[in-house]
């Protein structure tokens, strides 16, 4: 009889969710504009704002027009960018993308100079440069990983020179946080933060993304050096390769299909955790609440709250400065 009465007490968990502000005082997880990292994608042209196709609501940016969208974000609250370059030519060896004069390092140099409290990422790859649209360099038709590891540290460097806070090394070859790390540290550059795309899976859900930075690669796909989606012991031993090899933030890409793997990954490593919400999960929420089928501000408010549920520190979303606004109106 006793044991019947507590147990039915404690079983009341509705008590806590009776009114708005018992549920205010008893959510677990809050969504804040300094955790959310927005990416841009720089084009190389002059004067330009392009809308991009594949991602409603998001826009490509010259360098002499970015200032005024950071600015934007900056009211948002949103205090970190993350930068993809899309050149105006590509060739082999991906030079645009360890070039002083190209799109990033100006980029870089111009948020720089408008904005000096805003944390500075930089996307560290060569796909949107290489004419094949791999993320490496090639030898006899195969992605050539330790050929590819001095390129991918002469881009960071120069992105580091240029004034970045952050260098974020996304081709997934084997080594390149550790040559990356080393070419800072050679050079006085010991401040620059690096945050490994540590486990990046091989997904459909960077498709549209591929649109925006025309970086599709000319023949076959990545999986060769990108992860197998049904491995996640794997991941943890990538990110781990990733800590040992000198990085400071590490990454589980996508997020919202590997929630699993960031949350084993929260267990496992004491580091500051990022968790990229990309392209396809931006534009399936977007394609649907446009459609009249998703409740665009409620769908964005649970995806972005899953992922910090599961134990990611900072989200890079497009959902960034819409994000910010909602967060701070309180959903
Ligand atoms: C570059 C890179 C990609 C993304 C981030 N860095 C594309 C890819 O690996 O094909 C995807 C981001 C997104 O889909 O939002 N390697």
């Amino acid at each position: 009889m006793l044991e019947e009465q507590s147990f039915k007490l404690q079983s009341r968990l509705r008590k806590s969710r009776r009114t708005d502000s018992l549920r205010r005082i008893f959510r677990e997880t809050r969504i804040h504009p300094d955790n959310l990292m927005a990416p841009i994608f720089v084009i190389d042209r002059s004067d330009s704002v392009e809308p991009v196709q594949s991602m409603p609501g998001v826009d490509r940016y010259s360098v002499d027009r970015l200032p005024e969208y950071v600015s934007r974000l900056r009211s948002a609250g949103i205090r970190s960018v993350l930068l993809f370059g899309v050149p105006a030519s590509k060739d082999e060896a991906g030079t645009g993308a360890y070039s002083n004069s190209g799109v990033i390092p100006r980029a870089v140099r111009q948020l720089r100079d408008n904005f000096e409290d805003l944390v500075i990422a930089a996307d560290v790859c060569l796909c949107e440069y290489t004419s094949h649209g791999h993320c490496g360099v090639l030898a006899t038709g195969e992605v050539d990983n330790d050929g590819t590891l001095p390129l991918l540290a002469k881009a960071a460097l120069q992105y580091a020179t240029a004034g970045a806070d952050i260098v974020a090394p996304s081709a997934m070859m084997d080594g390149q946080v550790h040559a990356i790390r080393e070419a800072l540290d050679h050079s006085g550059l010991n401040s620059t933060i690096v945050m490994g795309y540590s486990a990046k899976y091989a997904s459909a859900f960077y498709g549209p993304f591929r649109f925006a930075a025309e970086s599709k690669p000319a023949f076959g796909d990545r999986r060769a050096y990108q992860m197998d989606v049904a491995n996640s012991r794997e991941a943890m031993r990538e990110i781990e390769g990733d800590v040992k090899e000198g990085a400071d933030v590490i990454m589980v890409k996508p997020a919202l299909a590997y929630l699993d793997v960031i949350s084993k990954a929260r267990a496992r490593f004491d580091m500051p955790l990022a968790a990229y919400n990309v392209s396809g999960e931006y534009s399936m929420i977007k394609a649907a609440s446009m459609n009249g089928w998703l409740d665009e501000k409620f769908t964005v408010y649970e995806v972005l709250t899953s992922i910090k549920r599961a134990g990611a520190d900072l989200i890079i979303t497009y959902f960034a400065e819409q994000g910010a606004k909602w967060a701070r109106e309180g959903w």
